[in-house]
């Protein structure tokens, strides 16, 4: 049995996910533009604000990340060649939407006159040229490595859109328009994921490395680690939200503590993985404790 490949006689329920992904995302169909205020822009120029520091990094931390899409796209294409056919339909698809993410974002940083727009463009090339460093190894680990790293790039923009709530609403907005995308993306690889582990529970196997591995396809950038404490310390994003409503959610939805692999290389990693589990639900709950007791003696 190969834990690698997807299993054929699934894809008729692949191919459900897929239409049900394309009916939804036609429901919410969108325009970038739509979400910039072109004509607020005319009668004020100064009708978006200047952007905190802290909200101008979360922005720009997104922005570089949605503009590595060509390299994104190659790489899934790759992982999904000889693959089911859905998978290939999907990742066009997927292409299509994501296309917008970058271009939003870029354009509302532009119009507002938020940031260093020559150091944007720079590191936009820096980020691009590097391409993405993708730990994927087979067509089951890039179905599981998607659906975490979907759900993470939702998640980040919701916490965004509570930061920038403040600041820009119409941001705000944006903001949580790209979150509905990325939920729909997330759904589709999430229950896809399920229907392995489902039909087949030594799935856990490769799905725990996977799980074990992950770096979001943003890590590469210049100064990622810089900029994932900022946002973990004073921004919305950091090791709780990515326990609580990243892993933590997903491990609930795979039912991952009830599966019962049968294969004992697949029974060990299920163990390995279950410690794993508890170790990074530790982790986030310390810093947190930590990071409200120093909000706390800043305030004081
Ligand atoms: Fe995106
Ligand atoms: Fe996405």
């Amino acid at each position: 049995m190969s834990l690698a490949h997807l299993i054929p006689s699934l894809e008729p329920r692949i191919v459900e996910l897929y239409d049900k992904h394309r009916e939804r995302a036609t429901k919410i169909d969108w325009a970038y533009h739509e979400f910039l205020p072109l004509d607020d822009l005319r009668n004020d120029p100064n009708r978006i604000p200047k952007l905190s520091n802290i909200v101008y990094a979360s922005v720009e931390t997104a922005l570089l990340t949605e503009v590595n899409l060509p390299w994104f796209t190659t790489h899934l294409y790759a992982a999904f060649k000889g693959s089911l056919e859905v998978m290939v339909d999907f990742v066009h698809t997927w292409t299509s939407e994501e296309d917008s993410h970058a271009l939003l974002l870029e354009t509302y940083l532009l119009l507002g006159d938020n940031g260093d727009h020559g150091r944007r463009a720079r590191l936009r090339r820096e980020v691009i040229r590097q391409g993405w460093a993708s730990t994927i190894e087979s067509h089951f680990q890039a179905i599981a490595y998607t659906a975490i790293q979907e759900l993470a790039t939702q998640i980040f923009y919701l916490r965004t859109a509570e930061i920038a709530d403040n600041e820009d609403p119409m941001l705000a907005k944006a903001l949580r328009r790209l979150a509905r995308d990325e939920t729909l993306h997330m759904a589709f690889y999430r229950d896809c994921v399920n229907l392995h582990l489902h039909a087949e529970p030594n799935y856990i196997y490769p799905l725990a490395d996977v799980m074990m591995k992950f770096e979001m396809p943003g890590s590469g950038m210049p100064d990622y680690r810089e900029r994932a404490e900022l946002l973990a310390t004073e921004g919305n994003y950091g090791p709780y939200e990515y326990y609580t409503q990243v892993i933590d959610k997903l491990w609930k939805y795979w039912e991952i503590d009830k599966l019962a692999p049968d294969l004992t290389i697949a029974r060990e990693k299920h163990k390995e993985l279950i410690k794993y589990h508890q170790r990074l639900g530790r982790i986030a709950a310390r810093f947190k404790r930590n990071n409200d007791a120093e909000m706390q003696a800043a305030g004081d």
